[in-house]
Order: structure tokens, then sequence, then C-alpha cells
């Protein structure tokens, strides 16, 4: 009886969980000597959930100072992409919703700007709901979504048109890389374009690091929970029977190298198991759960020089706590 039951289980290991990225990541980061899972799968539903929780939260002051900037400072930001009067296409990477992009596509075609928009995000479901919304709110916008990864819907869209291209990385997205990482990923970017495009990229910048620290330590848990959904998730979608009790979450601040981190903090000597995997846990052995880098403004130029761009124009919000860099293809 009991052969057959592991039987079984491995055999289904075989056809759904080894087959899975997800199932791999999160046992090889589970192997590492440093235990870490990847924030990319943050975002299963109550995941989404918990992350529109933290933005409207009162700690995380992230979204708002961007959304004030794109209140308050579209005509800013708009004089600093359209350059010369020639026709543009504006491509988000990681639309969603499109909340903030709003004021700025209102703005640009109540100045009857010359320009299409190409919303790029992973779901298809969000792709149609910010479609239909536009169509009520900006009917002559020229609104073409492409669903897929990144860097495959940016090549497609060049191969939509030869128009000049304007890129939006919004939301400190580019935090959840390393500094590193961060450089590679605009290279790449500068690469996929042509001289004179240019790109928006909201980065959260270096201030009080107790400020930046109580945004991920937030009263109500918010952050805590998002971390721990997590482990939930590797419950439900990968067989694992981790005790969500016995983590803590945990979030540092480094001043100086401007890395925020968030952990998870095993409370006892445990083991879990994964499919067929096991992990063992010392007692306070830490999973890092994910980056959200803070730069200074000398940091972000140097980033846009090294990658291929001339740094064009800054917008800040009302506290200097965020930018959104308007770079050029060098
Ligand atoms: C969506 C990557 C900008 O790092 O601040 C919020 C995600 N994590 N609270 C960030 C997040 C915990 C967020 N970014």
């Amino acid at each position: 009886m009991d052969t057959l039951k592991e039987l079984e289980s491995i055999d289904l290991m075989d056809s759904e969980e080894t087959s899975s990225q997800f199932y791999k990541d999160v046992v090889n980061g589970l192997k590492a000597p440093q235990k870490h899972l990847s924030s990319k799968y943050f975002y299963n539903e109550h995941g989404d959930i918990l992350f529109q929780k933290i933005m409207n939260c009162k700690d995380y002051y992230l979204t708002r100072a961007e959304m004030d900037i794109f209140q308050n400072s579209s005509a800013q930001l708009a004089d600093g992409i359209r350059a010369n009067a020639s026709a543009f296409d504006l491509i988000e990477l990681g639309a969603g919703d499109a909340t903030k992009t709003f004021h700025l596509l209102k703005y640009l075609k109540e100045q009857n700007t010359d320009f299409r928009y190409l919303p790029i995000d992973i779901s298809g479901y969000i792709l149609d709901i910010l479609e239909n919304n536009l169509f009520a709110s900006l009917p002559n916008l020229s609104v073409c979504p492409i669903q897929g990864d990144y860097f495959e819907a940016l090549q497609k869209a060049c191969e939509l048109s030869s128009n000049r291209k304007v890129i939006l990385f919004l939301g400190a997205n580019i935090g959840n890389m390393s500094p590193k990482e961060s450089l590679n990923f605009c290279r790449k970017l500068s690469q996929n374009l042509t001289k004179g495009d240019r790109i928006i990229i909201g980065f959260d910048l270096k201030k009080n690091p107790a400020t930046i620290l109580k945004a991920y330590n937030d009263n109500e848990g918010f952050t805590s929970q998002f971390n721990l959904n997590l482990l939930v998730r590797i419950n439900q979608e990968l067989k694992g029977n981790f005790n969500i009790a016995n983590f803590e979450h945990y979030q540092t601040y480094d001043p100086e190298t401007g890395a925020c981190k968030s952990y998870l903090v095993s409370l006892c000597k445990q083991e879990v198991t994964i499919g067929s995997e096991t992990i063992s846990f010392t007692q306070s052995e830490s999973i890092f759960m994910e980056v959200s880098q803070k730069y200074a403004l000398t940091e972000i130029e140097k980033m846009a020089f090294e990658s291929g761009f001339k740094p064009i124009l800054n917008c800040f919000d009302t506290h200097n706590y965020f930018v959104d860099a308007i770079w050029e293809v060098a």
C-alpha cells in the first residue's frame, strides 16, 4: 500500500510538477546554502489582492508618490517624451490597469499628440479590462495591447511599426532586480531600441531609512501576509506542507547599498516537504524573498550612461521620494 502511494506520487511528479518551472525554481532556491524564493511568484490571485492592499495602505508611499508625479507633472512628462513632433508608439512594460499612465494618456490626447499606446502585460485578462476601460474613457486613443513576456512583446511591437518608441517601466518594478541585473536589463532595452527612442523608468529613491523600512513593515501586516502567501501558494500548487505559523517576516534596509530586503525566518527547527523533496530548516534560518532596491540620483544617472542611454529629465513627487527618469537611447 505504501509503495503504491509512493509510486503514484512519483508518477504525478513526472507529469505535472517536475515539468513546472515554478517547482524547479522553488526546490533549487530552498536547497541553496542561503535559501531563497523569487518574488515574481508572489502574484497569484490572492497575492494580487494583497499587493492592492499594500498599495493602498498608509505606510507604503511608493504608489502614491508616482501617482502624484503622473497627476501633477503630466505636462512635464509629455514634454520629456515628445522630443520633436514626430509620431511615436508609447509602450508600457507591465501595464496592469494603467491607473497612473491614464493621466499621461489623457494629457497627450488633449494636446492632440500623434501616438499609439501599446500596453504589454503577462496577463491577457488585465489587458482586456484595460482596453475596455480606455475605450470608455478615451475613445479616440489608439490602443494595441500585446500579451506576453517583456522582450518578446517588445520585439513584436518593433515589427508592427517603425515609429519612434517611448517605453514606460513604472512602479519601481526595476527595484526587484539587483543593481547589476538592472544594468543588464537596461542594456538589453537600449539594444532592442533605436537611437532617439526614449524610456521613462520609475525608481524609488534613497531617503530616511525609517520611512523606507516602515513601507515594508506596514502596520496592517500586509507585507508580511504578502510574503507568507508564497508559502501558501507552494502548499496549494506544489503539494507543500509549510506550517505558516512557523515562519515570520523580517525586513532589512541598508542605507549604504540601498538594498531593502525581505526574509521569512523559521521560528523552529523543522522539515518541510514539497512534492517528493524534503527541506530542512534550522531554528532562525532565513529564506530571502525579495529585494526592493533604492537608488540615489547619481546612481540612476550612472546606470543610464552605462546602459547606452543619456538622461533627459527627472520628474519628482512633492516629497522627492520617487523619480520618473526620462532617458534617450544614445
Ligand atoms: C512592485 C516591486 C515595486 O518592491 O516595493 C511591495 C513590491 N513588495 N511590498 C516593491 C512590494 C512588498 C514592490 N514593487
